[in-house]
Protein backbone atom coordinates (compact mmCIF):
# COMPACT_ATOMS: atom_id res chain seq x y z
CA UNK A 1 0.00 0.00 0.00
CA UNK A 2 1.45 3.31 -0.77
CA UNK A 3 1.43 6.28 1.53
CA UNK A 4 0.15 9.53 1.16
CA UNK A 5 0.33 12.84 2.24
CA UNK A 6 -1.88 15.84 2.33
CA UNK A 7 -1.07 19.92 2.39
CA UNK A 8 -3.49 22.33 2.69
CA UNK A 9 -2.40 25.87 1.59
CA UNK A 10 -5.02 27.91 3.16
CA UNK A 11 -3.99 31.51 5.17
CA UNK A 12 -7.46 31.48 6.49
CA UNK A 13 -7.06 27.60 7.40
CA UNK A 14 -3.93 28.37 8.67
CA UNK A 15 -5.26 31.19 10.91
CA UNK A 16 -8.04 28.45 11.77
CA UNK A 17 -10.59 31.39 10.74
CA UNK A 18 -11.80 28.44 8.42
CA UNK A 19 -12.19 25.71 8.98
CA UNK A 20 -10.15 23.03 6.36
CA UNK A 21 -12.69 20.90 4.84
CA UNK A 22 -10.72 20.21 1.76
CA UNK A 23 -7.89 18.69 3.43
CA UNK A 24 -9.69 15.75 4.87
CA UNK A 25 -11.32 15.20 1.91
CA UNK A 26 -8.80 15.04 -0.28
CA UNK A 27 -7.47 12.19 2.47
CA UNK A 28 -10.69 10.79 2.38
CA UNK A 29 -10.56 10.08 -1.34
CA UNK A 30 -7.14 9.01 -1.29
CA UNK A 31 -8.06 6.40 1.26
CA UNK A 32 -10.46 4.96 -0.23
CA UNK A 33 -8.85 5.00 -2.66
CA UNK A 34 -6.49 2.66 -1.36
CA UNK A 35 -3.71 4.98 -0.11
CA UNK A 36 -2.55 5.30 3.67
CA UNK A 37 -2.92 9.05 4.68
CA UNK A 38 -0.02 9.17 7.21
CA UNK A 39 -0.17 12.93 7.90
CA UNK A 40 -2.17 16.01 6.95
CA UNK A 41 -0.32 19.68 7.18
CA UNK A 42 -1.86 22.92 6.76
CA UNK A 43 0.64 26.02 6.28
CA UNK A 44 -0.65 29.22 5.00
CA UNK A 45 -0.23 31.11 1.13
CA UNK A 46 3.45 32.38 1.71
CA UNK A 47 5.97 30.21 -0.49
CA UNK A 48 8.82 29.94 1.52
CA UNK A 49 6.74 28.08 4.03
CA UNK A 50 5.03 25.87 1.38
CA UNK A 51 8.65 25.13 0.11
CA UNK A 52 9.94 23.73 3.21
CA UNK A 53 7.03 21.87 4.08
CA UNK A 54 6.63 19.97 0.96
CA UNK A 55 10.79 19.32 1.05
CA UNK A 56 10.53 18.58 5.04
CA UNK A 57 7.75 15.55 3.95
CA UNK A 58 9.18 14.74 0.33
CA UNK A 59 12.90 14.11 2.03
CA UNK A 60 11.48 12.28 5.19
CA UNK A 61 10.98 9.60 2.75
CA UNK A 62 7.64 8.98 4.52
CA UNK A 63 5.18 8.78 1.82
CA UNK A 64 4.99 8.12 -1.76
CA UNK A 65 2.05 10.68 -2.87
CA UNK A 66 2.16 13.72 -1.52
CA UNK A 67 -0.94 15.96 -2.41
CA UNK A 68 -1.57 19.70 -2.12
CA UNK A 69 -5.28 21.70 -2.35
CA UNK A 70 -5.40 25.51 -2.59
CA UNK A 71 -3.38 28.10 -3.99
CA UNK A 72 -3.56 27.31 -7.92
CA UNK A 73 -5.64 30.38 -8.95
CA UNK A 74 -4.43 34.06 -10.22
CA UNK A 75 -4.95 35.54 -6.27
CA UNK A 76 -1.37 37.50 -5.48
CA UNK A 77 -1.19 35.09 -2.85
CA UNK A 78 -1.85 32.06 -4.85
CA UNK A 79 1.94 30.46 -5.02
CA UNK A 80 1.41 26.70 -4.37
CA UNK A 81 2.51 25.87 -8.59
CA UNK A 82 5.30 28.14 -7.89
CA UNK A 83 6.86 26.61 -4.66
CA UNK A 84 6.05 23.20 -6.15
CA UNK A 85 8.12 24.10 -9.44
CA UNK A 86 10.57 25.07 -6.81
CA UNK A 87 11.64 22.01 -4.94
CA UNK A 88 10.82 18.68 -7.48
CA UNK A 89 13.40 17.47 -9.57
CA UNK A 90 11.29 16.22 -12.65
CA UNK A 91 8.34 17.82 -14.05
CA UNK A 92 5.12 15.20 -14.54
CA UNK A 93 2.55 17.94 -16.93
CA UNK A 94 0.36 14.53 -18.15
CA UNK A 95 -0.85 14.65 -14.62
CA UNK A 96 -2.37 18.68 -14.44
CA UNK A 97 -3.42 17.95 -17.76
CA UNK A 98 -5.17 15.02 -17.38
CA UNK A 99 -6.72 17.03 -14.70
CA UNK A 100 -7.64 20.32 -16.20
CA UNK A 101 -8.90 18.48 -19.65
CA UNK A 102 -11.68 16.30 -17.26
CA UNK A 103 -11.95 19.51 -15.27
CA UNK A 104 -13.07 21.47 -18.71
CA UNK A 105 -15.68 18.92 -19.48
CA UNK A 106 -17.28 20.53 -15.92
CA UNK A 107 -16.41 23.99 -15.89
CA UNK A 108 -14.92 26.58 -18.34
CA UNK A 109 -12.86 28.12 -14.99
CA UNK A 110 -11.17 24.87 -14.89
CA UNK A 111 -8.43 26.72 -17.44
CA UNK A 112 -7.77 28.85 -14.18
CA UNK A 113 -6.45 26.21 -12.21
CA UNK A 114 -2.30 26.36 -12.61
CA UNK A 115 -2.01 23.41 -10.43
CA UNK A 116 1.71 21.70 -11.55
CA UNK A 117 2.85 18.26 -10.48
CA UNK A 118 6.13 16.73 -10.52
CA UNK A 119 8.80 13.97 -8.45
CA UNK A 120 10.99 15.16 -5.53
CA UNK A 121 12.88 12.06 -4.95
CA UNK A 122 11.02 9.54 -4.59
CA UNK A 123 7.73 11.44 -4.04
CA UNK A 124 4.88 12.53 -6.62
CA UNK A 125 4.11 15.94 -5.73
CA UNK A 126 0.34 17.06 -7.13
CA UNK A 127 -1.64 20.37 -6.36
CA UNK A 128 -5.15 20.55 -6.56
CA UNK A 129 -7.48 23.58 -6.29
CA UNK A 130 -8.57 24.43 -3.01
CA UNK A 131 -12.44 24.15 -3.24
CA UNK A 132 -13.44 20.81 -1.90
CA UNK A 133 -15.75 19.99 -5.24
CA UNK A 134 -12.70 21.37 -7.23
CA UNK A 135 -9.94 19.24 -5.53
CA UNK A 136 -12.53 16.43 -5.65
CA UNK A 137 -12.83 16.61 -9.30
CA UNK A 138 -9.48 17.20 -9.95
CA UNK A 139 -8.29 14.58 -7.85
CA UNK A 140 -10.90 11.65 -9.81
CA UNK A 141 -9.63 12.45 -12.60
CA UNK A 142 -5.91 11.13 -11.79
CA UNK A 143 -6.49 8.89 -8.94
CA UNK A 144 -6.82 6.01 -10.81
CA UNK A 145 -3.30 6.25 -13.10
CA UNK A 146 -1.43 6.90 -10.35
CA UNK A 147 -0.24 3.86 -8.46
CA UNK A 148 1.22 2.49 -11.90
CA UNK A 149 3.60 6.03 -11.81
CA UNK A 150 4.13 5.14 -8.12
CA UNK A 151 5.28 1.62 -9.01
CA UNK A 152 7.84 2.93 -11.47
CA UNK A 153 9.00 5.57 -9.56
CA UNK A 154 9.50 2.70 -6.48
CA UNK A 155 11.37 0.90 -8.64
CA UNK A 156 9.46 -1.96 -9.43
CA UNK A 157 9.17 -3.68 -12.46
CA UNK A 158 5.48 -2.23 -13.88
CA UNK A 159 4.57 -3.55 -17.09
CA UNK A 160 2.81 -0.59 -18.78
CA UNK A 161 1.26 -2.67 -21.78
CA UNK A 162 -0.52 -4.42 -18.90
CA UNK A 163 -4.26 -3.08 -18.77
CA UNK A 164 -5.15 -2.18 -15.75
CA UNK A 165 -7.69 0.71 -15.72
N1 LIG B 1 -11.77 22.38 -11.50
C1 LIG B 1 -12.89 21.69 -11.30
N2 LIG B 1 -12.94 20.41 -11.66
N3 LIG B 1 -13.99 22.23 -10.73
C2 LIG B 1 -14.00 23.55 -10.34
O1 LIG B 1 -15.02 23.99 -9.80
N4 LIG B 1 -12.69 25.63 -10.14
C3 LIG B 1 -11.71 26.45 -10.85
C4 LIG B 1 -10.38 25.76 -11.09
N5 LIG B 1 -10.53 24.35 -11.30
C5 LIG B 1 -12.81 24.31 -10.53
C6 LIG B 1 -11.69 23.67 -11.12
C7 LIG B 1 -11.50 27.77 -10.26
S1 LIG B 1 -12.88 28.76 -10.17
C8 LIG B 1 -10.25 28.23 -9.89
S2 LIG B 1 -10.02 29.88 -9.46
C9 LIG B 1 -9.07 27.36 -9.95
O2 LIG B 1 -9.47 25.99 -10.03
C10 LIG B 1 -8.04 27.55 -8.82
O3 LIG B 1 -8.57 27.27 -7.55
P1 LIG B 1 -7.78 27.64 -6.20
O4 LIG B 1 -7.38 29.06 -6.28
O5 LIG B 1 -8.76 27.35 -5.11
O6 LIG B 1 -6.59 26.73 -6.10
Amino acid sequence: MFKAAVLTVSDRSFREERPDTGGPLVAELLEAGGYEVVRQDIVPDEQPEIEAMLKAIADSGEVQLLVTTGGTGFAPRDVTPEATLAVCDRLTPGIPEAMRYASLQITPRAMLSRAQAGIRKGTLIINLPGSPKAAKENLEAVLPALSHGLEMLSGKPADCAKLAD
